[in-house]
């Protein structure tokens, strides 16, 4: 078997040391599975932003994939959204504002490029998770380096966080997904998660005026 194959991988729960490793396979596979540079400049900035609120608030949801060297995917998960909400816009979304100012990262074309583009849209859309609080209120991202995907790991990431969901009395899950990401689209669906919502996520700001829309999959849990 290849030092690849999946079953060799360890599910196990996030440590506070994988946490360089989780910020990295973030950044890696931020755009659909691809790097995220091609939309945002700062790894330092967009890594805060999507993972600081599940290592730092709330570690117990999170779980890695171990190839024995350290994480090479993740699941990072939150059992209550609302409180997820709460965190970002008061605790994290400060502190990473400051930082962009200090770093620059406000002011560089391509963030000013994409800012110009979507302003108007994010203030009118916002985070419009509605009913999904109520029915599905717990969420999960799930990302796994290029190498390690299409052996079930994804699978079994998500197994273990329902596990700790249940556990926790939770009965609704929900996923927010590019549908410019069709593979992702169908992992979801695989694994029992059906289409409750579209909403407008990015306009592509190479001037084509091309709307990317996430789709918000949801699905209860026995
Ligand atoms: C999406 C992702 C998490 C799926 O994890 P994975 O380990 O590759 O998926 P699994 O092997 O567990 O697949 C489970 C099922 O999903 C479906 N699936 C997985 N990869 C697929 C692909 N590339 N195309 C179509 N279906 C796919 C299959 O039905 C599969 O079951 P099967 O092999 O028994 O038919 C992983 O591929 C990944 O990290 N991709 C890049 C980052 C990303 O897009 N993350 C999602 C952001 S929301």
């Amino acid at each position: 078997m290849s030092p690849h194959m999946g079953t060799d991988l360890r599910i196990r729960p996030y440590e506070p040391r994988d946490r360089a490793a989780v910020r990295q396979i973030c950044c890696d596979t931020a755009d659909a599975g691809k790097p995220v540079e091609r939309f945002f400049p700062d790894r330092e900035v967009i890594a805060d932003l999507v993972t600081s609120y599940y290592t730092e608030f709330e570690p117990q949801s999170a779980f890695v994939a171990d190839n024995g060297s350290g994480a090479v995917g993740y699941l990072t998960g939150c059992v209550n959204t609302k409180r997820f909400v709460r965190v970002v816009t008061w605790r994290i979304a400060p502190v990473v504002f400051v930082k962009a100012l200090a770093r620059g990262t406000l002011w560089h074309p391509q963030t000013l490029r994409l800012f110009r583009a979507n302003l108007g849209m994010w203030l009118t859309t916002g985070y419009r998770a509605g009913p999904t609080l109520y029915e599905y209120p717990a969420h999960l991202h799930v990302n796994l380096q290029n190498g390690f995907r299409g052996q079930h790991v994804g699978r079994r990431l998500v197994e273990a966080f329902f596990e700790r969901a249940r556990g926790v009395g939770v009965r609704g899950v929900h996923a927010g997904v590019s549908a410019n990401n069709p593979r992702a689209c169908h992992f979801f669906e695989e694994l029992g998660f059906v289409e409750i919502h579209r909403e407008p996520r990015f306009r592509s700001p190479d001037g084509s005026g091309t709307i990317l829309y996430t789709i918000i999959y949801a699905r209860t849990l026995d």
